[in-house]
């Protein structure tokens, strides 16, 4: 069973920095003015009254709502490692008081920016109100190579925005608990020092994720497992827990063999016969391997998508993809 901790303050943040967004003739966005001022969330009204803005921490957890609703299925503590990766990347678009859309648009270090949670609250698609926050987020974003994980749906509008599909990634469903070998090599991750986690994520992310990373791998009701070859990580992974079941991510691991053990130990920690699930790059044949083997079934897919170019990632040692909202 997993070791429960404390549940995170869930408070709204007085700090974030405002960003407002104008726009004209219904669709096109003009001007993008972030305030630059802590604590200045004076909003701009547009002429249709949508404004843009960076959202406070409270509304990533509307974010995360609405995604749910989707049926993305998010972690129950996602929101607090998504702000953690970038306070300011997360943008609402409001009608009045009312949010209607969001988007996040994750700076990683200079070079990289992921977005996700691009979602029009059902009753106002279809009126503009997406491609303006969509073009924000894009703007905060500017000169950076971006990626994100669009539904089929909305493939051939992101091509049209620039993005290149490089590969699918398919969520497999399964079931949790199980018995585990004892596997001396597979040790908490909390037992060893942040910076050798952080070295061996490195190759499998197009720019820096400290911050998102720290957090994430010290989630209430998670487990953060790595496995050991001659006392240096060869893998590491996460299971979480999530409004349905539990999801592991990300997996990597130096070999086939490594995953499996470390996929093994994961699910174990997760209830007898709650649903789990695993996000894999389905160019990776040993990962379709993997939930072949486990008798996972094939739930729901995305399209991993780049605007510009990123260097090659060791996708052979690419078991499960860490999240479709932050990359
Ligand atoms: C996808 C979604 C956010 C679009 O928002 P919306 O408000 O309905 O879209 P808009 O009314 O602003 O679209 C206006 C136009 O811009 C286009 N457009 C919207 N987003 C676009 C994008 N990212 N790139 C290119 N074109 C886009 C639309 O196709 C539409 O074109 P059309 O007038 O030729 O039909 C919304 O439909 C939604 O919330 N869907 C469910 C959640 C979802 O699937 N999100 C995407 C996850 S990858």
């Amino acid at each position: 069973m997993l070791l429960e901790k404390s549940k995170a303050e869930m408070g709204p943040c007085d700090h974030a920095l405002a960003g407002v967004i104008l726009a004209k003739r219904g669709r096109h966005l003009i001007e993008y003015q972030p305030s630059g001022k802590q604590g200045d969330r004076k909003p701009v009204m547009t002429k249709n009254n949508y404004t843009i803005r960076t959202m406070t921490r409270r509304e990533v957890g509307i974010a995360v709502d609405w995604a749910a609703a989707e049926g993305w299925n998010p972690g129950l503590y996602d929101a607090d490692s998504f702000y953690a990766a970038d306070p300011n990347g997360f943008l609402v678009g409001s009608i009045g008081d009312e949010p209607v859309s969001t988007i996040s648009v994750v700076k990683y270090g200079d070079s990289f920016g992921f977005l996700g949670l691009y979602i029009v609250k059902p009753g106002y698609r279809g009126k503009g109100y997406g491609i303006q926050i969509w073009n924000a987020g894009l703007a905060r974003l500017k000169g950076r190579v971006i990626g994100l994980d669009g539904v089929l749906a909305q493939q051939g509008k992101y091509a049209k925005s620039g993005f290149e599909l490089a590969y699918r990634n398919v969520r497999y469903q399964g079931t949790g608990g199980g018995h585990s070998p004892a596997d001396p090599a597979v040790v908490r991750l909390s037992a060893l020092p942040f910076d050798d986690i952080r070295a061996y994520d490195k190759p499998f992310f197009p720019d820096e994720r400290a911050q998102f990373l720290k957090s994430w791998i010290d989630q209430p009701q998670s487990a953060a497992l790595g496995i050991l070859r001659d006392r240096k990580l060869a893998g590491y992974g996460v299971l979480r827990v999530c409004r349905s079941g539990y999801k592991v991510g990300p997996l990597f691991a130096d070999s086939p063999e490594f995953a499996e053990r470390l996929f093994l130990a994961l699910k174990a920690k997760a209830p007898a016969g709650s649903p789990i699930f695993l996000d894999i790059p389905e160019v990776n044949p040993a990962a379709v391997d993997l939930v072949k083997r486990h008798n996972m079934s094939a739930a729901f897919e995305t399209a991993r998508m780049y605007a510009g170019k990123i260097s090659d990632m060791p996708m052979d040692r690419l078991f499960g993809v860490t999240t479709f909202e932050l990359g």
